[in-house]
């Protein structure tokens, strides 16, 4: 059986929505970044600190090859994950996407006072996150699936989320 793979901007809640989701599918559910840091044996941070994020993204990189080849989970990708081509191949090949979007106004909102991004450490303004999110939404919009959770709760977006998947899984 196929992957449901949820990819989106920092913030979107791919965490908390892959969860529920992989419940209610009676998937299994994976974190990229918790494998990440599994692998690693230190925390998100903690890799780009010391070891920059080249490195981050190496071990992102074998994580999803190593997942990819895997078949009934529900996978939660970090927000840059879809950057490198190969990693959306490997992604693609495995399953349905499915990208969660939020305004830039929500987004901060719910980071603004969250010191676990690296990315967006020295930088945490409206700003920065439009300027990201434009970068990256080629990326984005290559997902079969796309859903706005801006102003919504979780298990609206889980339910809006299994409509769309009726029928391919
Ligand atoms: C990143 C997003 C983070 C994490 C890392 C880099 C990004 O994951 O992988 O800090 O490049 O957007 P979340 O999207 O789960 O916060």
């Amino acid at each position: 059986m196929r992957n449901i793979v949820l990819t989106g901007f920092m913030g979107t809640g791919k965490s908390s929505v892959g969860e529920k989701l992989a419940k209610k599918l009676g998937y299994r559910y994976f974190d990229l970044d918790c494998l990440i840091t599994d692998e690693a044996g230190m925390t998100i941070s903690e890799i780009f600190e010391q070891h920059g994020e080249t490195r981050f993204r190496e071990i992102e990189s074998s994580v999803i090859e190593r997942i990819s080849a895997m078949g009934n989970l529900v996978i939660s990708t970090g927000g840059g994950a879809v950057i490198r081509d190969r990693n959306r191949e490997m992604l693609r090949s495995s399953g349905v996407m499915v990208n969660l979007k939020a305004s830039v106004d929500e987004i901060f909102a719910r980071l603004r006072s969250d010191v676990s991004r690296p990315l967006l450490k020295d930088d945490m303004s409206l700003e920065k996150i439009g300027m990201m999110l434009r970068e990256r939404e080629p990326f984005y919009a290559e997902a079969d699936i796309r859903i706005d959770t801006t102003g919504k709760k979780v298990d609206d977006v889980v339910r809006e989320i299994l409509l769309h998947l009726e029928g391919t899984v």
